[in-house]
């Protein structure tokens, strides 16, 4: 991957896409980043953008339904896109093909084709293109992460989610709500504290009878991993009691000694007989001033801007992060086919 940096002496110039619950919570980090500045804000939704504007006291900044006119009137140098998932081609190529350095709320995109042709046109125009995977930055996660480094070679990773949710409308008109929507949080997250990449999967999605989704909420999934390393997920979004934390609940196996984390609280380490393993603690909230914030977006946008700075590859660089997504549309293809799908 080769980006260009930036290196004018002022701010970085932000428009923030998409006016939603995620777009309310984006637009007030590129305030309080000290190296960036919001010029604007777009919503399809006539008036969205302008109402979220003036919700937080910016009623000048511009803002409108068209992402072209905000884009060649205001110059920016990048776009935050939280638009819907099905958008986030669309939203992402324009920008990059105006030579505009895309921040994408995940998922990449719905398709993997989709992907490709997005991680194409960054690379056409020599733009950093990025997807937040906001819990990478859990400091929990990050604890648990290390503990796993310490395990010595890993032979398996599983991770449970189970929640009894009845919330977001959308996800009531999707045959997969599991698998398309929430998925993707714990596939990254198994990558990300394994340092593996997915092989192969096979997966089932399917109804439980007292479930109050018309599409297939629970699923189970077996993949190999490279390394030989078998990762496992089992969620369902209509928990019959028992509910897991929202990062789910983790065990982790190695030729040392077992890491666990119940996603809300630092993981503990249990040693195999003869070894000695102590668990890694969580370091503090880096930005404590900001009580109440969205977890991971300012980590998302420092390294964003880092990046755009100094060359340096955040985390949810395109390139890498493409490997998330294919893990959910293998997912889906191995459902749909009833097979192990190569990925
Ligand atoms: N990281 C997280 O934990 C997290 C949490 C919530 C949402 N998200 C992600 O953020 C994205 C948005 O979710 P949300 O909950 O804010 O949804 P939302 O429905 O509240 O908001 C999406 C907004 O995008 C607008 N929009 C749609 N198409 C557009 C287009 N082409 N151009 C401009 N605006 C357009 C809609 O009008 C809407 O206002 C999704 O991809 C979702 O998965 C991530």
């Amino acid at each position: 991957m080769t980006f260009d940096t930036i290196d004018a002496d002022r701010p970085l110039k932000g428009v923030v896409v998409g006016a939603g619950f995620i777009g309310g919570q984006w637009a007030p980090e590129l305030l309080a980043h000290p190296g960036t500045r919001l010029v604007g804000w777009v919503d399809v939704e006539p008036g969205r953008a302008r109402a979220a504007a003036a919700k937080l006291g910016l009623e000048r900044l511009p803002a409108g339904t068209s992402l072209t006119a905000v884009l060649d009137g205001e110059e920016p140098d990048f776009i935050v896109n939280c638009t819907v998932p099905e958008a986030h081609h669309d939203v992402t190529v324009t920008a990059l093909e105006r030579g505009v350095s895309v921040l994408s709320e995940k998922p990449m995109s719905v398709t993997l084709g989709e992907a490709r042709d997005m991680v194409a046109a960054a690379d056409r125009s020599r733009r950093l293109f990025t997807v937040n995977q906001n819990r990478r930055y859990m400091p929990d996660l990050v604890a648990f992460r290390r503990t796993v480094a310490e395990l010595g070679p890993l032979g398996m990773l599983a991770s449970e989610f189970f929640m009894p949710y009845k919330g977001a409308e959308f996800l009531g008109v999707l045959e997969h709500p599991l698998l398309q929507d929430m998925a993707i949080h714990l596939f990254d997250a198994a990558r990300a504290v394994s340092g593996t990449d997915p092989v192969a999967v096979y997966c089932e999605s399917f109804r439980p009878p007292w479930t109050w989704y018309p599409g297939a909420c629970s699923a189970m999934a077996i993949f190999e991993m490279t390394g030989g390393v078998r990762y496992s997920f089992t969620g369902s979004w209509s928990a019959p009691g028992a509910p897991t934390s929202w990062t789910g609940g983790w065990r982790a196996s190695g030729a040392r000694g077992t890491a666990l984390w119940d996603g809300g609280s630092p993981p503990t380490v249990s040693a195999a007989a003869g070894e000695s393993l102590k668990a890694h603690r969580s370091e503090p909230d880096p930005y404590p001033e900001r009580p109440g914030r969205f977890t991971g977006l300012a980590e998302g946008l420092a390294e964003f801007v880092d990046g755009l700075r100094t060359g340096s590859v955040p985390q949810g660089e395109c390139h890498d992060n493409i490997r998330s997504l294919a893990m959910v549309t293998a997912c889906l293809e191995s459902v749909r086919t009833g097979t192990r799908v190569v990925i």
